[in-house]
């Protein structure tokens, strides 16, 4: 019988995740399908237990039930324990194993570029789930220090404390009080959801130059400000997209045990453009 698949959510009709997996499938041949499904806040764990009764094989969290999905796991990876957040689950026969793909799939486009981390400078814009992955991503590839621009700064401080637990040095800052200071970074990233709604960056990035790293994960609209920006400057740019695209690759290898077909992912998540 083939597998069947989910990504979970609120909304979810917009999700680019069921085009990708299903793109995966076609390019190998495997009878397995995927569909969004829409779980409204609150309503978590009978959604849960419907996507048990239907013998699901596997299935993708996003917003707003990433840090809650930790309750309804029988057992996690490292990555996930580590960030405290879960975007991917396995189910065999009914065991819940939760995974946190965001990590790698941020680094992942690092690797693809061949872009060093160790020793870095960052600056890190935002500090909710996907700037913890985020965090954890950078100790672990041994950057030298990472600066944590946010809103509410009492959040902002919060991370840095997680980002010197696990060997960075960190600390934090109000995003109104980095803008004169950018040229000191080698990478800067936007973790915020500034940009989606097609709004102007939050930062301004007069000073960076073309040996800058510039990361916005915002991955739609794929030219947002804060990437327009940066292409102004001959930043290197990483989109949003290729961390959509690293993240859904290593669930697909999770689930499968197989190497995922990376191209025709590739294809089908910018066809969605
Ligand atoms: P995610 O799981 O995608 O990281 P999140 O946990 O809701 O989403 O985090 C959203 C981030 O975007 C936060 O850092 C938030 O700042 P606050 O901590 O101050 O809320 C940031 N953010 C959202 N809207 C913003 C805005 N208009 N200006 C600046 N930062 C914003």
């Amino acid at each position: 019988m083939g597998k069947s698949f989910a990504v979970i959510g609120d909304p979810i009709d917009h999700s680019l995740s069921p085009n990708i997996h299903s793109a995966a499938f076609r390019e190998l041949n495997l009878d397995s399908s995927y569909i969004g499904y829409r779980i409204p806040k609150g309503e978590l764990e009978g959604g849960i237990q419907g996507l048990k009764k239907i013998k699901i094989d596997g299935f993708n969290i996003t917003i707003p039930h990433k840090i809650e999905m930790m309750k309804y796991l029988d057992t996690m990876d490292e990555s996930c324990s580590l960030i405290g957040a879960v975007n991917t689950v396995s189910n065999k026969d009914g065991i819940l194993k939760g995974y946190n793909t965001d990590m790698d799939g941020f680094l992942e486009p690092f690797k693809k570029k061949e872009l060093n981390i160790k020793g870095t400078k960052v600056l890190l814009i935002g500090s909710g789930g996907a700037a913890r992955a985020i965090v954890a991503g950078f100790a672990k590839e041994k950057a030298k220090s990472i600066t944590i621009a946010n809103r509410t700064l009492e959040k902002g401080t919060s991370l840095s404390e997680f980002a010197k637990t696990i060997g960075l040095e960190a600390n934090a800052v109000k995003i109104e009080d980095v803008n004169d200071t950018v040229r000191n970074y080698d990478i800067i990233i936007n973790a915020t959801s500034v940009g989606l709604k097609n709004e102007p960056s939050v930062i301004s990035l007069d000073g960076i130059n073309e040996k800058t790293i510039v990361y916005d994960i915002v991955y739609a609209p794929m030219n947002t400000d804060f990437i327009k920006k940066a292409k102004a400057k001959k930043a290197t740019i990483i989109y949003g997209y290729e961390m959509l695209l690293g993240q859904a690759v290593r669930s697909f290898e999770i689930w499968h045990g197989v190497e995922a077909p990376y191209n025709a992912m590739k294809k089908a998540l910018l066809g969605g453009f």
